[in-house]
C-alpha cells in the first residue's frame, strides 16, 4: 500500500505485485489444487500438463490468473521452450512446483513402462529443476519445490522404478539445496514427501492415512510460504519414512 498526498487528500494506491509461479502437472490431483491455492493467494500461475481440456477448465475459473501450456514431458526437447514461453507470458518467475509424476508399476518387467516412468520422474524432472535453478541463480531469487514420495525411502518389489525415481528426486533436490547453501544463493529448494493422497495416482488401492487432495495442497502451500526445506504430508508420514529407512530388509521384502 502506498500513500500519496495530493491537495491535502490522502489517496491509497494498491501496488502489491503479483508473484509468478509455474505448476508442472496441474491438470489433476495435487498440482491442480495447488495452482488454485496459489491463485487465491495472489499468484499468477502457469499451468502445464498434457490434458489441455483440463488445463482450460482451470483457466476458465480465473482467466486473468492463469497461463496455459499443454505439452508432453516425455518429449524432452519441448520442455525448456515451453517453460520459457510461459515465463515470458507471466512476466517473471518466483516459484516452480513440479507435481507431474507417473507410477510406472510393472510386475512382468515391461521395460517400456519403466522407461516412460523414468522419462517423467527422472529426465523431465531434472530438466525442469536445472532450468529453474539457473534462472533463480541468475536473478538472485526464486523457489523450487518438487513433489517426491515416501516411496522414495526404500525399494518395494511391486514399484521398483517409481521408488527408485522418487529416491532420485529426494537426493537431487537435496543436492540443489546444498549447492545454493554453499554458494550462499538466496534460492529456496523444498522437497515435498507425501504419503497417500486421494488422487488419480492413488487409484483404488486400499491404503491408510489417505489425505484429501485439498488438505495435501494446503499443507504444501503453507510449507512453500514458510520456505521449508522438507515437508511430509500428512506430517505423521515423517515417522513412517524414518521407519521405512531403518526397517530390516525382511519386512521390506513382503511389503
Ligand atoms: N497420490 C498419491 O498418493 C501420491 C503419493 C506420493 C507422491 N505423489 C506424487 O504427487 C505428484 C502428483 O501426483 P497426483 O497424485 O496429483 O496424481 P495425478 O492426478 O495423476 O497428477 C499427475 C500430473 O502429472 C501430469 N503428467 C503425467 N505424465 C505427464 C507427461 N508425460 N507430460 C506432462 N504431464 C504429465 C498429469 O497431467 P496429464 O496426464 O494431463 O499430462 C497430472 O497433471 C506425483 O509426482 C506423485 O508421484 C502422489
Amino acid at each position: 500500500m502506498l500513500l500519496i498526498f495530493s491537495h491535502f487528500e490522502v489517496i491509497y494506491v494498491n501496488i502489491s505485485v503479483m508473484k509468478k509461479a509455474i505448476v508442472v502437472g496441474a491438470s489433476s490431483g495435487i498440482g491442480r489444487e495447488l495452482a488454485r491455492l496459489l491463485v487465491k493467494n495472489d499468484y499468477k500461475v502457469g499451468i502445464t500438463a498434457r490434458r489441455e481440456n483440463l488445463l482450460n477448465e482451470l483457466y476458465a475459473e480465473n482467466p486473468d490468473s492463469y497461463v496455459v501450456g499443454a505439452f508432453d514431458l516425455s518429449e524432452i526437447d519441448v520442455i525448456v521452450p515451453n517453460l520459457n514461453r510461459i515465463t515470458e507470458e507471466l512476466g517473471g518467475l518466483d516459484l516452480v512446483v513440479i507435481s507431474a509424476g507417473l507410477s510406472g508399476q510393472t510386475l512382468d518387467f515391461d521395460f517400456k513402462v519403466e522407461f516412460e516412468s523414468l522419462q517423467i520422474n527422472v529426465m523431465a524432472f531434472t530438466c525442469i529443476c536445472n532450468w529453474a535453478f539457473r534462472i533463480f541463480r541468475e536473478q538472485n531469487h526464486g523457489h523450487l519445490a518438487g513433489i517426491s514420495s515416501v516411496a522414495g525411502a526404500r525399494g518395494w518389489r511391486n514399484s521398483k522404478v517409481y521408488n527408485a525415481a522418487k529416491a532420485y528426486q529426494i537426493n537431487y533436490l537435496e543436492g540443489l539445496r546444498n549447492h545454493a547453501a554453499y554458494l550462499k544463493l538466496p534460492v529456496t529448494v523444498t522437497t515435498i514427501i507425501p504419503g497417500y493422497v486421494e488422487t488419480r495416482m492413488k487409484g483404488n488401492n486400499y491404503v491408510f492415512w489417505v489425505a484429501p487432495v485439498e488438505v495435501a495442497a494446503r499443507q504444501i502451500y503453507n510449507s512453500i510460504r514458510k520456505k521449508r526445506k522438507i515437508i511430509y504430508t500428512y506430517r505423521r508420514w515423517r515417522f513412517i519414512y524414518f521407519l521405512f529407512k531403518i526397517f530390516p530388509n525382511k519386512l521390506i521384502e513382503i511389503s
